[in-house]
């Protein structure tokens, strides 16, 4: 059961889950996980071996402004989830963010790092993780980061529709972090279900780089001439504070024998994806 699967990263879930299994999917329509006699009725109904809870209020800034909605979909939402999955026992996979961390480090987040989140969204975040642990132990809590796909909106096409009128861009070049391809995510997830994996995960493309690294590879690999010149964070005030450095550690992916990626093929697959889909060229036959 994909809870969210009419998200960037649920669609891809859903395309990508193998044909020998039964998928349900289900978006905010089909089911509300603030309300836990709607999610005890579809879990019930349905009684999945997995849930891949991909759900959730991801409005960076608008859990600034609107803290109510964030808890109750990130934190009680999950804990909806966890509490249905373990009456019909369900294994449970979450996904949480790089924002439970503060950003202060310098190397790699590992899977125990101490969190400490500075945004409402990675408070409501890492609430979400610590209430799901608590009820269902066996749960995996699989944090990843910079996602980007087609099916929604991303970085990568923000900065296209950008580098097409503008040219010149200006994009930060003091946060640094790890872009995720959503299908390279999708087809983790499905290994790490496949291995009944249990416990925190970290999951991201390999390699990391700045946002303005991120710009200039999208522009260039895209063939567009607009100049893409690094700024800093407090020249773009947001609601929202962002972790200056949330690279997230591949150690806990390694030890379960899954590798992803590198964050520059996965946007080639991407950009092709996206070309694809402009000129409607049916990708499964
Ligand atoms: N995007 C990123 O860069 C990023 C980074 C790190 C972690 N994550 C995490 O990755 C997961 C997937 O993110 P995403 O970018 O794919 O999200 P998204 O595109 O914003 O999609 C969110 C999904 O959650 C559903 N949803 C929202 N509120 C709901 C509710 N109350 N009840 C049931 N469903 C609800 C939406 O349904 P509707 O379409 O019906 O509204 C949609 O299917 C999330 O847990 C997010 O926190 C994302």
């Amino acid at each position: 059961m994909i809870l969210g699967a009419s998200g960037l990263l649920g669609k891809y879930l859903v395309r990508e889950w193998p044909f020998s299994e039964q998928v349900f999917g289900f978006n905010s329509r089909d089911v509300d996980i603030r309300d836990i006699e709607q999610v005890r009725g579809v879990v019930r109904e349905h009684r999945p071996g997995w849930i891949i809870l991909a759900a959730a209020y991801t409005d960076v800034d608008g859990c600034e402004t609107n803290p109510q909605l964030a808890m109750d979909t990130n934190f009680h939402g999950a804990v909806n989830v966890a509490t249905a999955a373990r009456e019909v026992g369900s294994r449970l996979l979450f996904i949480s963010s790089d924002y439970v961390f503060d950003g202060c480090k310098t190397l790699p987040y590992e899977i125990d790092n101490p969190i400490n989140p500075q945004s409402v969204y990675g408070k409501s975040k890492a609430e979400g993780e610590c209430g799901i642990r608590t009820i269902l132990p066996d749960s995996c809590i699989l944090r990843t980061s910079w996602l980007f796909g087609t099916g929604g909106k991303c970085f990568p096409d923000t900065i296209l529709k950008l580098a097409k009128d503008h040219p010149q861009i200006s994009v930060v070049n003091d946060q640094r972090g790890c872009p995720t391809y959503a299908r390279d995510l999708a087809r983790a997830i499905i290994q790490l279900r496949e291995k009944n994996a249990e416990g925190t995960v970290h999951a991201t493309n390999a390699g990391n780089c700045t946002w303005f690294e991120f710009a200039s590879e999208i522009v260039r690999l895209s063939g567009l001439s607009s100049e893409v010149v690094p700024t800093t964070t407090d020249k773009f005030p947001r609601p929202a504070k962002r972790p200056r450095y949330s690279v997230l550690s591949a150690a806990s992916l390694k030890i379960r024998g899954i590798a992803m990626p590198g964050w520059h093929n996965a946007l080639r697959a991407y950009l092709d994806e996206r070309l694809i889909e402009k000129h409607q060229v049916p990708q499964r036959l």
